[in-house]
């Protein structure tokens, strides 16, 4: 499926969401829960929204500027919560703070549960807190609220060290695939904001459930909290047996990413040149103006453009495009993908503001796990392919013509292939291996780089010109 219709499968699911909530209520009650009457409806909304805000107040709040400038002392509380402020930050997702397994800096709200309301909201103005300021009476009640009232002993629920859901996941998957299929997908990968669902409920199920209790932030999933707790773990349960995405998924998509992240994902580029695309590259298309410095100046986005088409960056070889200015990407392959997405959202790259945690993770795993060797598979001096053209005719008119013509002349929005291939072969390589962006070509990665250069060695054999 391309990346539009999942968007617009998503929007279309977000405006279904009332009809959802009578889902929700109606498996309520054919679960033989009983529907809270109105007033402990209020009661329980309050909470959920309190939980919410005990996720990510800034989002539920659409006050994303908002800086809470003495809070927290990044000296005690570290750096990560400086800039937040948020509540789970600190105190964890199984509100037992360092605690807990699920990963917090501070002690844990649990002994607050049960506990009087008016005291949390004093203490929410008190200053280590200081929310005051930022949030009114009913933000601070409903905080109030979901601390006294709505805790969950995550560890009833969640194994603590397994993090498996004691639940039952075959009760759990019609939840499931009534109220979170239609945005997530059945197979919990629909949403590209994040990864699968299954492998984010394996990893954080604290988070999860949390979540499937209050709802998203800002967001219109109606929470769960009418709900039996036991089906909310089955329903946990079931997600957890969701599948994880092939690595080989994620590395090609990465792949493409890496050549025109905007086109494979869909997005806008930036007017004007990347920040870091040096000033001695930009005077020719300066000079040109009008549609070529545009041209220009988005390609000054492409990680490629910056890196080279062999990884190899300033060292590499560039055969028919100018050489990439920066070092290669090469010395980090096998690193740890948290410590290359860590790279793509520093100042220098900042693409976390323009691609989702989704795609950061898959150009992440391909630096990682998907850079080639092109060196011995491509003549330093004349570009040609190392392998033998003739075995993998057969394989071009299979795979490639279909597309590009017997003659490789058919798509028109480039010059012919056998052009292509020639003028630059690391971009053809790179392209064929991890299919190209926005199309929908199979990529050839899972035949192997023997088939890839094989195929590529036929195409460097077609027309060069135009008919
Ligand atoms: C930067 C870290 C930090 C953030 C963010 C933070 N807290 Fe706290 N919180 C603490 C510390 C430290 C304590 C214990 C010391 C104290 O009470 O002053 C505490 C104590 C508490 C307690 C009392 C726990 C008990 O056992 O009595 C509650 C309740 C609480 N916080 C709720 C919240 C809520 C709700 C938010 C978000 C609106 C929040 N906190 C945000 C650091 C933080
Ligand atoms: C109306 C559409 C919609 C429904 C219904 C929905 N979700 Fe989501 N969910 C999203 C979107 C969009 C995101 C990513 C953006 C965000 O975090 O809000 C998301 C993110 C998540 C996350 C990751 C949260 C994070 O902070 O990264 C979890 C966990 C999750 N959903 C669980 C569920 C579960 C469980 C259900 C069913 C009980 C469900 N969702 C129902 C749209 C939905
Ligand atoms: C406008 C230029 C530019 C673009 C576009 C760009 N980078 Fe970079 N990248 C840099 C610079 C500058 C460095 C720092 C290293 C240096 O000074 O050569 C760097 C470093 C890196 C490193 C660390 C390399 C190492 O060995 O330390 C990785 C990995 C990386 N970039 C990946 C990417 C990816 C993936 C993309 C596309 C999403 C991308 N970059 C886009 C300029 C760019
Ligand atoms: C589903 C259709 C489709 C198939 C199958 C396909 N291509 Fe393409 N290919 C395209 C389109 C469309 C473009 C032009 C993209 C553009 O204009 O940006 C393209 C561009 C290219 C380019 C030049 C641009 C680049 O990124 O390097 C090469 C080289 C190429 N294809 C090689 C191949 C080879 C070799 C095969 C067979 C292994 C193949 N293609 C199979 C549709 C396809």
């Amino acid at each position: 499926m391309s990346p539009t219709s999942r968007t617009s499968r998503a929007a279309g699911a977000l405006r279904a969401s009332r009809v959802l909530w009578s889902a929700v209520v109606l498996l309520a009650v054919t679960a033989g829960v009983p529907v809270a009457p109105a007033s402990a409806d209020e009661i329980i909304s309050s909470i959920a929204r309190g939980g919410r805000l005990y996720d990510d107040w800034r989002t539920e709040l659409q006050v994303r500027e908002r800086h809470i400038s003495h809070l927290p002392k990044p000296e005690i509380h570290g750096a990560a919560a400086a800039g937040e402020g948020r509540c789970v930050t600190c105190h964890g997702w199984d509100y037992r703070g360092k605690h807990g397994p699920s990963g917090g800096t501070e002690v844990g709200i649990a002994a607050a549960a049960g506990g009087d309301p008016e005291r949390v909201i004093a203490l929410l103005g008190d200053e280590t807190h200081g929310y005051g300021t930022y949030m009114d009476e009913t933000d601070l009640r409903d905080l109030a609220l979901f601390v006294t009232q709505g805790q969950m002993i995550m560890d009833q629920w969640i194994h603590p060290a397994s993090r498996r859901a004691r639940g039952d996941a075959e009760r759990g998957e019609v939840y499931f695939q009534s109220i979170c299929a239609a945005c997530h997908g059945a197979d919990g990968m629909d949403v590209t904001e994040m990864p699968p669902l299954g492998s984010f409920s394996r990893a954080q199920p604290w988070h999860a459930l949390h979540i499937m209790l209050n709802g998203h932030p800002n967001g219109s999933m109606p929470p769960l909290r009418v709900l039996d707790p036991a089906e909310l773990a089955g329903t946990l349960a079931y997600m957890q047996t969701l599948p994880s995405r092939p690595e080989i998924a994620a590395v090609v998509r990465g792949g493409r990413l890496y050549d025109t992240w905007y086109e494979e994902a869909g997005r806008t580029v930036p007017e004007g040149w990347h920040p870091a695309w040096p000033e001695d590259r930009r005077a020719e298309a300066e000079a040109a103006g009008g549609d070529a410095l545009a041209r220009a100046q988005r390609a000054s986005w492409r990680c490629a453009s910056c890196h080279g088409w062999d990884y190899r960056g300033i060292n590499g070889i560039a055969i028919g495009g100018s050489p990439a200015p920066y070092t290669g990407i090469d010395g980090m392959a096998g690193a740890e993908p948290a410590d290359i997405a860590a790279i793509l959202t520093d100042e220098t790259h900042g693409y976390q503001r323009l691609l989702s945690a989704r795609d950061i993770a898959d150009l992440a795993t391909f630096v990682s796990h998907g850079q080639i060797d092109m060196a011995p598979r491509i003549h330093p001096d004349t570009g040609h392919f190392l392998a033998d053209a003739a075995i993998y005719e057969g394989h071009y008119h299979t795979v490639c013509a279909t597309c590009h013509g017997a003659e490789g002349r058919a798509v028109r929005t480039m010059s012919p292939l056998g052009r292509a291939v020639t003028s630059q072969p690391q971009r053809a390589l790179h392209s064929v291996f991890n299919g190209h962006p926005g199309e929908d070509m199979p990529p050839l990665r899972a035949m192997g780089l023997d088939t890839a250069t094989g195929i590529l060695s036929f195409a460097e054999t077609l027309p060069v010109h135009k008919r």
